[in-house]
């Protein structure tokens, strides 16, 4: 089967994976909800009935887990930060048409529903299976509460999920080598009974539905290699007192698991949106009628009439959403994804960013800094194509903005309509030249083309090319010259440039919102920038308007060095924590070297003349990655040494450093440099040997 192309006559709903209400927000959370809102206001924007929707996701360990860390309960802790994100998003101009949370009624309800409807359908199964525990505490320890090695990859991976390698999905039990994160301690494991969604009922289903699958190529390729072999069934169950009460009445000990409630929250997102729009049909978005709502298999008919579901998530989270939650939703009789749009990550020097480690730029920050938002949707949205992996950069925006929308599209439109105002008060009275109609043309046929294929990142650049067009064409025909030898002329070229800044504030709308409906206002157009349909972008703007202001201002290349400082330090802290943890790990791995078999006599001993000596002065020795030269005064004279410490010690702080020299080490030449000794250090890090009394410099060690 394959779907009409967008937009349909059918109601469409955008959801973006849900933020975990446990922490505040970082620009690799906004690449999801920037790229939904883009792509939401696209498809409206082209005639496609839509509602945006998201919510808090306030389940699971990874809320329950910071809330025990900061003693406070879990539904208190999430609260919090779900007000923030309500705040936050619009911020960004990110607006949803409801924004609800996991944990309110209609979720839960629905949830309930969900489940109930599997049980029905012989799609649960109870199932023995050894749980992580902590047998000091005497608490079992699902997902985030423990820690090990991926079974698939071999990475250090998380109770529930392969966070920093394959990105897969871990069953309880899979993980090896669990430690619990409570204690420290190794688990234990103990034997549980669960409750289990038998996915692989829905084995050929989901090929099926792979094959449908719309959006990026990487949400349907990782899942087939996922779905060979047989499917493992999926632990819908946790022992843990947060999250929704798993509705069985044999088992009222358990809650769901949190991505069995949170996928379901688009559903009850948009159930809550259709509450207050009335032309709005949630059910027939979401839902399958009549006989064939369930089973295991598909039936093409049913599309015709149903909604659009359009998913937009980061990469990690591509299992939940195109192996499990299909069978979820074909499980209980609802309507599958149309497509999903799975994000390259967000990092910053080529490393995840970390919450818990302060390795990030926060949403907050950026609106701290006073930069408007609009900047950031389009940096974040254009910067590169969906799929790819970034790293966020303060010198890449800056160069950006100036370069693409404060020196482009910026100057192109305050150019135009400053002359237009000028020297005709408005739209000079003239017709579009051919080429400029064609022009604007090819940019909406662009715009149309890249909403059918889902390419968010062309949607946010279409208008800035048109007006790097538009700067062009002005340019070739001088208006300013023509003004006085050839006034028809100029009064056409003008004409073009006013048609092409209403061309690029209609296109540029769903990337920068607040920007293209202060265009709008400048060229004194009727009504709000998001109204009217693509075509208006080839109508007559108003013969009159008042003078413009430029839209866009500098950032500064200070404020971009003030930035890029603070980004560096926090950087270098976090990785000092990740040194400082991967010390505490191989604390006791450090692999020592056998002891000599063979003995020396204290004659021998005596040969070795090692002396305590101070340092007196240190530089590093350009070129050589880890060399630095040293002058090291041992009472008697002071020795030039080269020594390997340059990137395991802050070389200004070795100065006053007081150390032992092998003073009869035989002299060596490097890079240059006469070493004329040698400075004695233990292990890994270059721990310095030293003296901890006053001896003398000078003083023999024996
Ligand atoms: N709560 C789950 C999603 C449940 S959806 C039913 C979750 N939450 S999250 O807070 O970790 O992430 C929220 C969104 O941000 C997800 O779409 C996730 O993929 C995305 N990202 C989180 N960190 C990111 C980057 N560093 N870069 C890009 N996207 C990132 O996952
Ligand atoms: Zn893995």
């Amino acid at each position: 089967m394959s779907h009409d192309k967008l937009p349909t006559d059918q109601p469409a709903v955008v959801t973006c994976g849900l933020p975990y209400a446990n922490g505040s927000l970082h620009v690799g959370h906004l690449r999801t909800y920037v790229a939904g809102d883009l792509y939401s206001r696209a498809l409206r924007r082209v005639g496609q009935q839509t509602a945006f929707v998201c919510g808090s996701d306030m389940h699971g360990t990874p809320v329950a887990v910071n809330a025990a860390r900061e003693g406070v309960e879990p539904r208190e802790f999430a609260l919090e930060f779900h007000e923030q994100y309500r705040e936050r998003f619009p911020q960004f101009n990110i607006e949803f048409d409801n924004y609800g949370h996991t944990d309110d009624e209609t979720n839960t309800e629905l949830t309930q529903e969900f489940v109930e409807s599997w049980i029905d359908q012989d799609h649960i199964v109870e199932k023995e299976i050894q749980v992580a525990w902590d047998a000091e505490i005497e608490e079992p320890l699902p997902d985030r509460y423990v820690e090990g090695t991926c079974p698939y990859c071999g990475e250090k991976a998380r109770g529930d999920e392969c966070d920093e390698g394959c990105q897969r999905h871990l069953e309880p039990g899979e993980i090896e080598n669990p430690t619990s994160v409570t204690t420290g301690n190794p688990a234990e494991y103990r034997t549980r009974e669960h409750k289990f969604l038998r996915l692989s009922d829905f084995q050929e289903y989901l090929q099926g539905f792979l094959d449908r699958l719309e959006g990026t190529e990487n949400a349907r390729n990782q899942p087939r290699e996922w779905i060979e072999g047989t499917l493992e069934d999926l632990c819908i169950t946790r022992d843990m007192d947060w999250g929704i009460d798993y509705p069985g009445d044999d088992r009222e000990d358990l809650v769901l698991y949190v991505w069995v409630d949170a996928p379901i929250e688009y559903v009850a997102s948009t159930k809550q949106y259709a509450e207050r729009a009335a032309d709005y049909d949630w059910e027939q978005v979401w839902k399958v009628d009549g006989e064939e709502a369930h089973g295991t298999s598909w039936d093409d008919e049913w599309t015709d009439d149903s909604g659009e579901i359009v998913h937009i998530i980061g990469r990690d989270i591509i299992q939940h959403h195109c192996v499990f939650w299909p069978a979820m939703l074909r499980g209980a009789g609802y309507n599958e994804p149309r497509s999903v749009l799975a994000t390259g990550f967000v990092g910053i020097d080529g490393k995840a960013l970390s919450t818990s480690r302060n390795r990030a730029v926060w949403a907050e920050e950026y609106l701290d800094e006073g930069f408007h938002p609009d900047l950031f949707r389009y940096y974040i949205a254009t910067g590169s194509g969906l799929e790819n992996d970034v790293d966020f950069s303060w010198d890449r925006f800056a160069e950006r903005v100036n370069g693409e929308l404060v020196g482009n599209i910026g100057n192109f439109c305050y150019r135009a309509l400053l002359f237009a105002q000028r020297n005709y008060d408005g739209t000079p009275d003239a017709d579009v030249s051919d080429e400029v109609h064609e022009r604007i043309e090819d940019a909406v046929d662009r715009f149309e083309t890249a909403v059918a294929e889902y390419d968010v990142r062309d949607l946010g650049q279409i208008a800035v090319d048109l007006a790097d067009f538009g700067n062009e064409y002005i340019q070739r025909h001088e208006p300013w010259n023509l003004v006085d030898d050839d006034p028809e002329q100029a009064a056409q070229v003008i004409r073009d440039c006013v048609q092409l800044t209403k061309a690029c504030a209609l296109l540029m709308q769903p990337v920068m919102p607040e920007k293209a409906a202060a265009l709008w206002a400048q060229l004194d157009e009727d009504g709000a920038v998001d109204e009217p349909e693509l075509d208006a972008a080839l109508a007559t703007p108003p013969a009159d308007f008042g003078e413009p202001a430029e839209l866009f201002t500098k950032v500064e290349s200070e404020t971009i060095e003030v930035l890029n400082e603070k980004l560096r330090e926090r950087v270098a802290e976090a990785s000092a924590d990740d040194e400082e943890e991967s010390d505490e790990e191989s604390d006791d791995a450090v692999e020592l070297d056998a002891l000599e078999d063979g003995r020396i006599g204290f004659e021998q001993f005596q040969d070795i003349d090692m002396r305590v000596g101070e340092i007196t002065a240190a530089e590093p020795i350009e070129d050589a990655d880890e060399l630095v030269r040293l002058e090291v005064d041992i009472g008697l004279e002071t020795r030039q040494v080269v020594a390997g410490l340059k990137q395991l010690h802050d070389v200004d702080e070795l100065p006053g450093t007081r150390v032992i020299l092998l003073a009869n080490m035989e002299k060596a030449e490097l890079f240059g440099y006469e070493s004329n000794g040698m400075v004695l250090a233990a292990g890994d890090e270059a721990d310095l040997l030293t003296t901890h009394e006053d001896a003398a410099l000078g003083t023999r060690v024996r």
